[in-house]
């Protein structure tokens, strides 16, 4: 009987040598150790021995038994370490290299924009408001000293909404400026009013420096006692802050409906920085003489003032717009060759910024 199992133990051993892996090995215990394996029914056999041998064949048994589970326990052992060591092999981290950044977008440019612009009027004391985008043509023209079939209309593109007709207040319409939210503040705001108006403006235009949808800001402010100097120091502030020390503004006479007087306003040139010429004499190539026109401004109407229920024999205000996209441009020195490229969402153009 120990015969035989000194037999199996040898070959079992010797098959453990040959196991590559856990799963073999696994394997292997069962067909070799399990219960009814050749080893196992080996020992069953025990109990037929005469009982004066029992005990110390049982003994010798037992310990080829211990000696086989051991064997199996080492061998586990070392496949593990092994398993392991290929693990770390196959699998191993350079916690040193850079990472890999997951792409992330960002503000785009033109709130960017809006963003600083609000930010330089808030700390001269203006506010930021939104007024609707889809207003009544009295907001949009007539309250702005722009009555029914006046030509001075044409100069906004407007598009009209088909919507019913306001008994009082008219057609609807895509505000084709942001000048629709001066009596729309003045209703909506006791004075005195420092209203920083940003919002999308639409007209009827598409070319390389005009895009139907764009964006207008809007200075509106009411007190007493103001004066064309007041507007001039608000300019000057902006264009400072948001151009550069060294720039300053330019009213030129001009005319809207709605203010009186009227200006359209320059900025100096930022290449030539006012003169019209370079270094060496030549011709400014981005302005004429050198300035570069920003907008419009002027002193609110009194017949505006009256459209918002303001007396305008005890206030008085300025009003300034113009583009945003177009003020942006004109700072960075940007060439963008088409303003629609802003709103194309081509991010090959938009992450530059
Ligand atoms: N709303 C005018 C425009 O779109 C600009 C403007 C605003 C002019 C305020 C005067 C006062 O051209």
């Amino acid at each position: 009987m120990i015969d035989k199992l000194g037999a199996l133990q040898a070959r079992i051993t010797a098959a453990l040598d040959g196991v590559k892996n856990l799963k073999e090995l696994d394997d292997l215990e069962v067909a070799e150790l399990g219960r009814k394996s050749e080893f196992m029914l080996a020992l069953k056999g025990l109990g037929e021995l005469p009982p004066e041998q029992r005990r110390s064949v049982g003994q010798k048994a037992n310990e080829i038994k211990t000696a086989l589970a051991a064997s199996f326990g080492v061998r586990r052992q070392e496949l593990r370490s092994a398993s392991l060591g290929a693990l770390a092999e196959e699998e191993w981290i350079d916690i040193t290299a850079p990472g890999i950044r997951p792409p992330a977008g960002h503000v785009h440019l033109t709130n960017q924009a809006i963003d600083e612009i609000t930010d330089i009027f808030s700390r001269i004391g203006f506010y930021r408001y939104r007024h609707p985008e889809a207003d009544w043509d009295w907001y949009a023209f007539e309250a702005l000293n722009m009555p029914p079939d006046h030509p001075a209309r044409d100069e906004w593109e407007t598009f009209f909404v088909d919507a019913p007709v306001h008994p009082r207040l008219g057609r609807m319409v895509l505000t084709p400026h942001t000048s629709s939210g001066q009596v729309r503040e003045m209703e909506r705001r006791g004075l005195p009013i420092r209203m920083i108006g940003i919002s999308k403006c639409y007209r009827r235009q598409m070319d390389v420096s005009h895009v139907p949808m764009f964006h207008q800001f809007e200075g509106l402010l009411i007190d007493h006692g103001v004066s064309v100097t007041h507007l001039k120091g608000v300019l000057d502030h902006f264009a400072r802050t948001y151009f550069g020390p060294e720039r300053k503004t330019r009213l030129r006479p001009f005319h809207f409906r709605f203010t009186e007087p009227s200006f359209e306003v320059d900025i100096s040139c930022g290449i030539c920085l006012g003169t019209g010429r370079l270094k060496d004499g030549a011709k400014c190539r981005l302005c004429k003489d050198g300035w570069l026109e920003l907008g419009g401004a002027g002193m609110i109407h009194p017949n505006v003032l009256s459209a918002g229920k303001i007396d305008p024999e005890e206030w008085g205000g300025f009003a300034f717009g113009w583009g945003v996209e177009r003020t942006m441009m004109m700072r960075s020195g940007l060439q963008i060759p088409d303003i629609r490229e802003i709103y194309k969402n081509d991010l090959r153009f938009l992450s530059q910024f």
